[in-house]
């Protein structure tokens, strides 16, 4: 079923026929042979995405209480954090960080940037005073990249936990896990997964469970230990009733990512955003963000001064059927954000960027009718089949 919306949002994303129809199946009890086989495949699935031998628990809640649950495991009173804020959900976690009495010390950086490894370097320098580092790998608030990679290298020769935020990234980026020595990743179900909100994904490294043993933050529904104890020893069961629908849906959308390959899947995303980016420039709009930093699942575009965003956003949506956002904070009405991350196919983009064109147009702009499209249909041509 492909019904008639453009889904272009940063999540909740479309979701495909084969896994809506598999949330619709009948319900299943919690602590049943199914329910325990649903939630081992799932759990496989994900080994796989995360590229991780760690535990993968599966919590019932959105991608916030993914996060607001790796800080109360991992942290204890008195702690001390490094938290690396490129955006909007950057400065999610370091608050969340705040309210459960841990002390945050921010490296902010200009909104539409990537973290730079030298400032994190330079801070680390010659301290044992942090527990552990908070960063954002995908911060879709400003369609930015950070590498977890050296931030992971860092993190290890001075003995801190790395925590990332992978809610809009994991899936449709490339993350490795245990490579790059990340020792907890947060994601959630509706945005590169492809499936219904509802449920968040957590990896959890050896490393970390040691600090989770220690950790004294109160926590009951989030407490790790159980979810592991769930885990292993029921078998796959988890402590408290699961999101058994949307895991539905996710096993489906799991399966789907596994036939088309991860490789193949990053390379797709990769060819949607270079074809979404060519045609915005080639119309004439300003990018927020660089080349060299850009997200492979969200672009943020300037808005021309002449173009209000709920206007756009309205128009898009009543005339032609497609969805896009804004974005937060300092940059609210400032952008416009096209998410291209999960199931997104060429003709998603194309309809965008047609439908972009004509509101634009229609707005005043100087825009030539399909000149955004061709330069994506270029993009698609040379990039072959993928
Ligand atoms: C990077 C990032 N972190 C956290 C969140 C919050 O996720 P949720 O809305 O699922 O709680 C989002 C949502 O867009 C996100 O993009």
């Amino acid at each position: 079923m492909k019904n008639k919306r453009t889904m272009m949002l940063p999540g909740p994303v479309d979701v495909s026929q084969h896994a809506l129809l598999s949330s619709a199946q009948r319900m299943i009890g919690h602590r049943t042979k199914e329910c325990e086989e649903l939630i081992a495949e799932v759990t496989q699935g994900l080994k796989y995405v995360f590229q991780t031998e760690h535990d993968v628990l599966t919590l019932t809640c959105s991608g916030t209480g993914g996060l607001e649950a790796s800080i109360a495991n991992t942290l204890s009173r008195g702690d001390k954090v490094l938290s690396l804020c490129t955006g909007a959900f950057g400065e999610r976690y370091a608050t969340i960080a705040e309210r459960y009495g841990i002390e945050v010390e921010r490296i902010n950086f200009e909104w539409g940037e990537a973290v730079d490894i030298s400032k994190v370097e330079e801070k680390l320098e010659g301290t044992d005073q942090f527990k552990a580092i908070l960063m954002t790998h995908n911060e879709t608030s400003t369609g930015v990249i950070n590498h977890p990679k050296p931030i992971g290298r860092l993190a290890q020769e001075h003995n801190l936990l790395l925590l990332v935020d992978a809610v809009s990234s994991l899936g449709g980026i490339e993350l490795k896990v245990d490579d790059w020595k990340a020792d907890i990743v947060v994601t959630s179900s509706q945005k590169a997964l492809m499936s219904p909100p509802g449920v968040s994904l957590v990896s959890v490294s050896p490393k970390a469970f040691e600090a989770i043993e220690s950790s004294d933050l109160p926590k009951f529904y989030w407490d790790f230990r159980r979810a592991k104890k769930f885990l292993v020893e029921r078998p796959n069961q988890t402590p408290a009733t699961p999101a058994i629908s949307t895991l539905r849906a996710l096993q489906e959308a799991l399966r789907e990512i596994r036939n088309e390959g991860l490789e193949n899947v990053f390379k797709r995303h990769e060819v949607m955003t270079m074809a979404f980016r060519q045609a915005m420039e080639e119309l004439g709009l300003e990018l927020l963000v660089n080349d060299k930093v850009a997200s492979k699942t969200v672009t943020a575009v300037k808005l021309p001064s002449k173009v209000k965003f709920e206007r756009l956003k309205e128009r898009l949506l009543k005339e032609y059927n497609v969805y896009i956002t804004g974005s937060k904070g300092k940059l609210k009405g400032r952008v416009f954000r096209v998410g291209h991350m999960g199931n997104v196919s060429r003709d998603d983009i194309l309809s965008t960027i047609s439908a972009l064109e004509l509101v634009l147009k229609n707005e005043g702009l100087d825009i030539e009718l399909g000149s955004g499209v061709k330069a994506a249909q270029q993009v698609f041509y040379k990039e072959g089949s993928n």
